[in-house]
């Protein structure tokens, strides 16, 4: 059984098989988050979309305090590395076992950006596809809708789609990427953080139809899948 957590934004904590991930922990300074860090229970691994801020928030704090593993893309795993975390690099394409289950990271067309002591770096933007006791789920991370996205058709079983538009999607293109996923599950995120991304997920609900099951989660809602 797997068992998926939304903390707000684009965070979501995933647990399966006695281990827990969470993707994209941003949670102090995160408006829309139900949790403190302190709050937060021992996690396994961090997953990362990308290097803003919004994204990366607590990574390094997690992997500090709880010796987890930060999944990432080649050059933001070397910063978080150079901060003192534990790392695995990845890139576009290339996907690896771990015990917690297997992690591909997919294009996702964004910046990446991230401040660090020595001036700004750029690393590259990704989403994230995880498959954790039995269940794919997929992360598009901050993106526009891509052809890309077509790939992955028929493969994912809960599919986590921003629809705030402005740095992202909208709700128009995040319900046709749906249709080109074809997703069992999709939730919305990246909605209603900031004024800048205001959404409605029943507009999003609406335009995504029957063709599947869209969940809308507030923060601290969770979803099962056995
Ligand atoms: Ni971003
Ligand atoms: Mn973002």
């Amino acid at each position: 059984m797997l068992t998926l957590t939304f903390h707000g934004h684009a965070c979501f904590v995933i647990e399966g098989d006695r281990r827990r991930v969470i993707i994209d922990p941003f949670i102090t300074g995160n408006p829309a988050a139900d949790i403190k860090l302190d709050q937060l229970p021992k996690i396994d691994a961090v997953l990362l979309s990308h290097g803003h801020g919004d994204h990366l928030g607590d990574a390094v704090a997690i992997s500090k305090r709880d010796g987890a593993l930060i999944v990432a893309t080649y050059e933001l795993a070397s910063f978080c590395e150079s901060k003192g975390a534990k790392v695995h690099a990845l890139h576009i394409g290339g996907s690896h076992q771990f015990p917690f289950g297997r992690v591909k990271l997919v294009p996702a067309f964004h910046g990446g950006a991230i401040e660090g002591d020595d001036g700004t770096h750029t690393t590259a933007p990704a989403g994230v596809v995880l498959t954790m006791a039995g269940t794919t789920v997929y992360h598009t991370g901050d993106t526009s809708l891509t052809m890309e996205m077509k790939l992955l058709e028929s493969r994912v079983d809960v599919m986590l789609v921003p629809i705030g538009d402005n740095y992202t999607m909208g709700v128009e293109d995040a319900a046709r990427a749906v249709e080109f996923v074809r997703p069992q599950i999709v939730i919305p995120m990246h909605y209603n953080t900031f004024d800048v991304i205001k959404a409605d997920p029943n507009e999003f609900k609406r335009k995504v139809g029957n063709q599947s099951d869209v969940v809308i989660l507030a923060p601290g809602q969770s979803i099962q899948r056995t």
